[in-house]
């Protein structure tokens, strides 16, 4: 048995870790954030799946049986190769699962004009996949991406409170409503953007409902436990969580508090 795995490039899937506490809070969780490689969302397709693979593998060699790509970047670009090519052969019982599905299932209910805003990186939107997964469960929705390359270095380096690092987002945020002014719901489909969530919904028209993924990601790995005993069995239950990063603890856990209620206390991890 192992705790849940949760897998960022950085600090972003803590705002999911959380929520995942918070709905779950009797499992244990084990967090990776590869921050000394964040951030992945201007990497190539391949870098990013040699990333993420090395940290599904850390984390399945510390005894996680499930993972979570909290990361819409590492879940557009390597979760689909990891699961049909690499899990049969490296760990053919244990599971990973990523961000976006659950957003794109539940989004079509979520709109009423059907105009779909989505924020992300630019690897997140160069992969197309919430668009092609949002027809999937909502035809009728037409769906507008902005990639937003700025935001997740802001966040890293805690400068997105600046005044410079708000006109940037302002700007995204303006270009983006610019592209269809129906849009009732603009996706956060980024781990990293929940902490800009209300500066966003400062700025734009009191209508349109910003969206994070926490909530949604907890509601389906709820779900996913309960289909799955067989997975559900193997995940520990002592309420616990512990940090791992590959960059340097101490600036880890201070930057972290950002993110993550209470204090973290990390330990350094090296990936290869
Ligand atoms: N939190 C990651 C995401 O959801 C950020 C990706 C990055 O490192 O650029 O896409």
């Amino acid at each position: 048995m192992g705790p849940i795995g949760v897998f960022d490039s950085g600090y972003g899937g803590l705002t999911i870790l959380a929520e995942l506490r918070e709905k779950l809070p009797d499992y244990d969780y084990l967090y990776l954030g590869d921050n000394a490689r964040a951030p992945y969302g201007t990497r190539s397709f391949d870098v990013v799946y040699e990333f993420t693979l090395q940290a599904v593998q850390e984390l399945f060699d510390r005894g996680c049986h499930l993972v979570i790509l909290a990361c819409n970047t590492a879940s557009a670009k390597a979760l689909r190769t990891i699961q049909q090519k690499d899990l049969p052969i490296i760990a053919p019982g244990k599971r990973v699962l990523g961000v976006i599905r659950p957003s794109t299932e539940i989004i079509g209910s979520i709109t009423k004009s059907k105009h779909i805003g989505v924020l992300a990186t630019q690897g997140t939107v160069a992969s197309n996949s919430y668009v092609i997964e949002i027809a999937k469960f909502s035809p009728e929705s037409n769906v507008v991406q902005q990639a937003c390359p700025m935001w997740v270095p802001l966040i890293e380096n805690n400068e997105h409170e600046t005044e410079a690092g708000r006109e940037f987002i302002r700007k995204d945020i303006e270009e983006l409503l610019h592209k269809d002014d129906q849009i009732d719901t603009l996706v956060l489909g980024c781990t990293h953007y929940p902490v800009l969530k209300s500066f966003i919904e400062s700025i734009v028209p009191s209508h349109v409902n910003v969206v994070g993924q926490g909530g949604i990601v907890a509601d389906s790995l709820a779900s996913y436990l309960n289909r799955h005993p067989e997975i559900e069995s193997n995940c520990l239950k002592n309420g616990t969580v512990s940090y791992l990063t590959s960059e340097n603890t101490e600036e880890f856990d201070r930057n972290a508090s950002v993110f993550a209620k209470g204090e973290v206390k990390s330990s350094h991890v090296s990936l290869h």
